[in-house]
C-alpha cells in the first residue's frame, strides 16, 4: 500500500511501532522494519549514546530495511544526554526519528540536516500544528485511547483524527488503540496517511519482553486499563494490576497533594522488573484500551500481513458494497 508515509520512510506498509521503554530494543524495531513496516528502537532506555549506538549496530545487523528511533523528551531534573543521543543517531545513518514529550524544535537543525525525517508524536491538534511549524515532516496523532501518555484533553481518535484532517498540511498517522487492519482502513478515512502502534506489537513472538506480559495482554480487555498520574499533569494509562490500584488509592487520598514521592514506589523505576522479570504486579506500565483486541501472539510478520491483508479485503469488497 502506497500512502504519504510509506513514501516518506521508504517502507513497504503504513505501519509505524511508536517508541516503547524496555520494549523497543533491535529485536522488535528489527522485526517490525523485516515486516515492512518502521520499527523503532527506544533511545532513552539504552541508557547511553554509547550503548544506543551499539543498539543501533545490532539492529542493522538484523535488517537491511529502514528504521528509526525514538527519543523521549522528559521533564526531568537531571535531564538525560540529548546531545550525545541526537549526535550518535546522527552519525549512525538512521534516517527516522520519532521525537515525543516537549517540542523537540531544538534538536530538528541537527536532525534535518543530516537528512533524518522526523515524525512528532501529539496528543492534541494544537501541538501537532506547533510541529508542523517547526519543520516537523509528519505527525502521530495520538488519541485518549492509546498506551502511555495520553494528555490531559482527553479526546479519543473518533473526533482528534478527522480535526487533525482539517487542520494540517503535513501528513499524519493513527496512533492509540489500533490494532486491526479494519482500524488501519478507518484511519485512512479518516485523514491519517497509516498507522502508528504500541501495546499491539508488545504481544507479537518477537518482543522482546517476558511471556507474561504478553500473555497479561492477551487476558486483559478494553476495560482494565487505568489514567494514572492525572494530578500531576503526567497522566499515563496502564494495565491495571495491585500496585496501580495501591496508586489509585493514594491519589484519591491525597487529592492535589499527591506528589511524584508520593508514587515513587508504584512507578520509578519498574520497567525492568515487568518488562525483563516478569513481575506483573511490580508497578504501572504503559499499555491501551487495544489489549481488549488483543487475542493471540503471532510473529510480527503474521500480525502486519493480516492486517494489511485484512486492510485490502475491507476496500476492495465491503466499501465497495457502500459504494452504489
Ligand atoms: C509499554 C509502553 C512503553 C512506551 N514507552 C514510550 C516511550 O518511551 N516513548 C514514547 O514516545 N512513547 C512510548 N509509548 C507510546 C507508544 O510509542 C505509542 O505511542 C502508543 O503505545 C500508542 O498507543 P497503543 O498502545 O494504543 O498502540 C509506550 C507505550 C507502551 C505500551
Amino acid at each position: 500500500m502506497k500512502t504519504k508515509i510509506t513514501e516518506l520512510f521508504g517502507i513497504e506498509h503504513p505501519i509505524i511501532q511508536g517508541g516503547m521503554h524496555y520494549v523497543g530494543f533491535a529485536e522488535m524495531a528489527a522485526a517490525v522494519s523485516n515486516a515492512g513496516g518502521l520499527g523503532i528502537i527506544t533511545g532513552l532506555t539504552q541508557g547511553t549514546p554509547e550503548r544506543l549506538a551499539a543498539e543501533i549496530k545490532r539492529c542493522r545487523d538484523m535488517t537491511d530495511k529502514p528504521f528509526g528511533v525514538n527519543l523521549t523528551f522528559l521533564p526531568a531534573v537531571t535531564p538525560p544526554d540529548y546531545p550525545g543521543f541526537v549526535k550518535v543517531i546522527v552519525e549512525s545513518g538512521v534516517k527516522a526519528v520519532e521525537t515525543a514529550g516537549n517540542n523537540p524544535q531544538k534538536w530538528l537543525p541537527a536532525l534535518k540536516e543530516a537528512g533524518i525525517k522526523v515524525i512528532h508524536k501529539c496528543t492534541s491538534v494544537r501541538h501537532s500544528l506547533k510541529a508542523e511549524q517547526i519543520g516537523c515532516d509528519a505527525v502521530s496523532v495520538d488519541g485518549f485511547e492509546c498506551g502511555g501518555h495520553p494528555g490531559e484533553d482527553d479526546v479519543g481518535n473518533w473526533v482528534l483524527l478527522p480535526r487533525a484532517a482539517e487542520e494540517l498540511k503535513i501528513p499524519f498517522v493513527a496512533s492509540g488503540g489500533v490494532g486491526t487492519g479494519s482500524q488501519l482502513v478507518a484511519a485512512l478515512a479518516l485523514g491519517a496517511e497509516g498507522v502508528n502502534m504500541g501495546t499491539r506489537f508488545i504481544a507479537t513472538k518477537e518482543a522482546p519482553v517476558h511471556e507474561n506480559v504478553k500473555q497479561a495482554l492477551v487476558a486483559a480487555s478494553e476495560l482494565d486499563t487505568r489514567l494514572i498520574m492525572r494530578p500531576l499533569r503526567n497522566t499515563e494509562r496502564v494495565l491495571n494490576n495491585e500496585a496501580v490500584e495501591r496508586l489509585i488509592a493514594k491519589e484519591k487520598e491525597l487529592g492535589d497533594k499527591v506528589s511524584f514521592a508520593d508514587i515513587a514506589a508504584e512507578v520509578a523505576g519498574v520497567y525492568p522488573k515487568i518488562m525483563v522479570d516478569g513481575q506483573m504486579d511490580a508497578g504501572g506500565w504503559s499499555c491501551g484500551q487495544v489489549a481488549g483486541l488483543i487475542h493471540d501472539i503471532p510473529t510480527v510478520k503474521e500480525l502486519i500481513d493480516r492486517m494489511m491483508a485484512e486492510a485490502h479485503e475491507i476496500i476492495a469488497s465491503r466499501l465497495r458494497r457502500f459504494d452504489a
